[in-house]
């Protein structure tokens, strides 16, 4: 049995109407029917674009969100029947990094209290002695300096601050760390070293990932196995090598193209399949097919009217499309969408790349710590603006 198994997950958000009485006139089915496998010790990378379920498909495993259907089961316990206060304890075995590291941390708490919260939460440490202690081993391994203890989130530059996120979920001993987009907020210098720190920590302490991106460069070296998401649902899931060798689902194929190639002359050749359109809205999604609004192979038959399922063509491949084999043999030629020689600055309707393709092998030594507060706002330049967000609470 794997650590980590999804079933059916499903998770709609009611959409309500009415001021005095609130009515549900629909529901955006954020999740809708996901299951998946992640094995011990593994990275499972999940992408896809902006709005198709990722960030609610990583809260309905921690169960931050009200899941409406299917099982959540972690080493043998399904999650989405545990009584509260049951789960409470799991979640330390569950931990999540967020996207915006600033908007995660309480900027009004120091980050001995912020490391502390949760240990408190779940008895571990019996002095806060012991407690100062460990979380000092941990900061020093995630590279953050000791006085880091007596200081406050926007004394740290970007990548320091998500270094400050994962400490957070390395002093509870979690067994899966679900990272969240954890460098699409920071400067593209950064994103390697955050990544290496990743997978050196998965090394020496036996943990498993579930890496969620928008950008499939992103959790290419990362990830033993990638699921690709769109509206909902997985529309593609293989190991790594097998996906980026041969992606097999149309959508999969667009997101691909628009991966930049180290070797000069392919990336010459390269094309990229711009999609039509933006996303669906979850609240109403197509019939059929998700993608087939947007398929530049898609089919007068079924296509519309029948949603494929996720189907296994071996070798731990599995596909939901009606055409793949046809498409992957070329007895099917596209039926619309555009094919266009490979331009940075053109958009496929997809979110662009932006990560290099190789970590730094030095990257560690060059983020520096920030002397004072003033230089280091400063330093954390490159982020998205913040989140007017609550900061996450330990959990
Ligand atoms: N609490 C919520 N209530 C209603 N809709 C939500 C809620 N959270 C997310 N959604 C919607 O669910 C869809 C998926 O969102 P999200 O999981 O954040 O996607 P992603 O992380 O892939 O960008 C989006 O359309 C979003 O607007
Ligand atoms: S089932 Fe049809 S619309 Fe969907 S991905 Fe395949 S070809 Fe495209
Ligand atoms: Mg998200």
């Amino acid at each position: 049995m794997s650590l980590l198994e999804l079933d059916g997950v499903k998770v709609h958000f009611p959409v309500k109407k009415g001021i005095l009485f609130d009515r549900t006139v629909g529901h955006v089915h954020a999740v809708d029917g996901v299951s998946l496998k992640v094995e011990a010790g593994q990275t499972y990378g999940l992408v896809g674009e902006s709005g198709c379920g990722k960030t609610t498909l990583g809260r309905a495993v921690l169960r931050l969100v009200d899941i409406t259907e299917g099982e959540v089961v972690l080493d043998g316990t399904d999650l989405a029947k545990l009584p509260v206060e049951e789960m409470r304890r799991f979640r330390r075995r569950l931990q999540m990094v967020f996207q915006d590291p600033l908007g995660s941390l309480n900027p009004r708490q120091n980050i001995e209290s912020i490391l502390t919260e949760g240990m408190l939460a779940h008895d571990i440490g019996a002095t806060q002695e012991e407690r100062r202690e460990k979380i000092k081993k941990i900061l020093a391994r995630v590279g953050l300096p000791g006085n880091a203890l007596s200081r406050y989130p926007h004394e740290f530059s970007g990548g320091q601050r998500q270094r400050i996120g994962i400490a957070r979920a390395l002093v509870l001993e979690p067994d899966v760390i679900i990272c969240d987009e954890p460098v699409s907020a920071l400067d593209v210098s950064i994103q390697a070293q955050v990544i290496n720190l990743l997978e050196e920590l998965q090394e020496e302490l036996g943990l498993t990932y579930v890496v969620i991106a928008h950008d499939l460069a992103v959790v290419r070296h990362i990830s033993d196995v990638i699921g690709v998401m769109y509206l909902g649902a997985l529309v593609e899931e293989a190991p790594s090598d097998a996906l980026y060798a041969e992606p097999r689902h149309p959508y999969t194929r667009a997101l691909m193209s628009a991966v930049p190639v180290p070797d000069p002359e392919v990336e010459d050749q390269r094309e990229r399949i711009l999609l039509a359109g933006d996303l669906p809205s979850p609240a109403n999604p197509p019939t059929g097919c998700r993608f087939h609004t947007r398929c530049p192979w898609v089919q007068d038959t079924l296509c519309a009217t029948d949603r494929p399922a996720l189907a296994d063509i071996g070798g731990g491949h599995r596909v939901a499309c009606h055409y793949a084999a046809e498409i992957a043999d070329g007895t099917l030629q596209r039926t619309s969408g555009a094919v266009v020689p490979a331009v940075p600055e053109q958009s496929t309707g997809v979110e662009k790349s932006e990560r290099p393709e190789k970590a730094p092998e030095n990257a560690e030594k060059t983020e520096k710590v920030p002397d004072n507060s003033e230089k280091s706002e400063k330093s954390g330049t490159a982020e998205k603006p913040e989140k007017a967000e609550k900061p996450e609470k330990a959990l």
